[in-house]
């Protein structure tokens, strides 16, 4: 089985670890390709029996295999062209977070994976398959909630942004023409692979939308800093049993105003609140018993050896092998990534924008 990584950063350095990890596929071959040898130097250092490479042209030049699979771990605007090499060179393509630049570029995209019969595949399904979320899933299916009407999703934080308080030497993260976006393009493709798997949404409209850019004194000034820090929108998920949700819509990396999370459903009958993430493994459940709030409260933590980051490629690996998988691709991956340009189109226009699934 072999894996073609282009791009030896932070997150190739991840897969690879979690390429390592797969049980029961003998001769496992990483092959990786960076044209910056600092980069390539130390994923050799981590990784002694991978395959370098200082093109990806190169590297995928040789003849392909059914099961190939290409990780493409670089800046957001490089996705498309990568993952389009990685496509018609005759592989399954799993791409980073988030897809593409723009709806554009992620239909012409799924174009690519067709007509090369391949799987495109995305990095947002880090978070799927969690058991806390799997169990509010289970909670909301189960219709103990009554008419649900409303999520709020909403995660604020004070000064969290990549390129400055976190991993500062990748800088790309701060100029929109190389990551598509801020804290909308960074956490918004988790946020709403999340919703849209709890929701399974016919379509989505993005009814309003804004951004916003907080100043910090330590702001770069060295490098291009064009994008947001702050955003947040209404969405109305239309279900396909015709009843719709409303979706409240936060985030910050940067903000002078309060740090706080809130994830909760509520419905007629009860109401839901956990963390699809990091902050808490309760799941809290209210509802009403005479006239009086109940509270039911679960801790459900999260099993090891295989973690949040092994996702995506263990996912992929599955599907690509034909087996039961939470990944995500093709279609659906187009549709979770369009639901964030479609936010900054509506705040952009100050308009609505409709998104239906294909
Ligand atoms: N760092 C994280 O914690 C993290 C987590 C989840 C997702 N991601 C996503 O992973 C992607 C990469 O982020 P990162 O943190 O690894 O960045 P990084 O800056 O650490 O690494 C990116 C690498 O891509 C290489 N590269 C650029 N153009 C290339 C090309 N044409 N061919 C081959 N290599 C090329 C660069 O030389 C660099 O080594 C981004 O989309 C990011 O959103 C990062």
């Amino acid at each position: 089985m072999r894996f073609y990584l282009i791009g030896a950063g932070v997150i190739n350095r991840t897969h690879a670890e979690a390429i390592n990890k797969i049980e029961g596929e003998q001769d496992i071959v990483i092959k990786v390709a960076d044209p910056n040898p600092a980069a390539l130097a130390a994923f050799a250092e981590l990784f002694p029996n991978a395959i370098t490479f200082t093109d990806a042209k190169e590297m995928l030049s040789e003849e392909p295999k059914e099961d190939d699979i290409v990780i493409v771990g670089t800046p957001p605007f490089t996705h498309f062209p990568l993952s389009k090499l990685g496509l018609e060179s005759g592989r399954h393509t799993l791409c980073e977070k988030p897809l593409v630049m723009n709806r554009e570029e992620a239909e012409a995209l799924l174009e690519i994976a067709k007509a090369n019969n391949r799987l495109l595949g995305c990095c947002s399904v880090r978070f799927l398959d969690v058991p806390k979320t799997e169990e509010v899933k289970s909670i909301l299916n189960s219709g103990d909630l009554g008419e649900v009407y409303k999520i709020s999703f909403v995660f604020r934080g004070q000064r969290g942004r990549p390129g400055v308080e976190w991993q500062p030497q990748s800088r790309w993260f701060l100029d929109k023409s190389k990551a598509a976006g801020g804290i909308v393009m960074d956490w918004g493709p988790y946020d709403f692979t999340i919703l849209n798997d709890l929701l399974q949404p016919e379509s989505i409209e993005v009814a309003a939308a804004w951004t916003a850019k907080p100043e910090t004194e330590i702001d770069p000034t060295d490098v291009v800093y064009d994008i947001e820090g702050a955003v947040g929108a209404m969405l109305k998920y239309q279900q396909a049993n015709g009843k719709s949700v409303w979706v409240q819509y936060e985030r910050a990396s940067c903000t002078h105003g309060e740090p706080y999370f809130t994830v909760e459903i509520e419905g007629t009958k009860g109401a839901v609140k956990w963390s699809p993430y990091f902050e808490t493994d309760q799941v809290l459940v209210k509802s009403d018993k005479n006239g009086e709030v109940i509270t039911k409260e679960q801790t459900i933590a999260y099993p090891g050896p295989i973690g949040y980051m092994d996702h995506p490629v263990h996912f992929f690996y599955k599907k690509v092998k034909g087996q039961e998988s939470p990944a995500i691709v093709n279609e659906q991956a187009v549709f979770n990534f369009s639901v964030l340009d479609s936010i900054y189109e509506s705040a952009k226009n100050e308009q609505p924008v409709v998104l239906r699934r294909k």
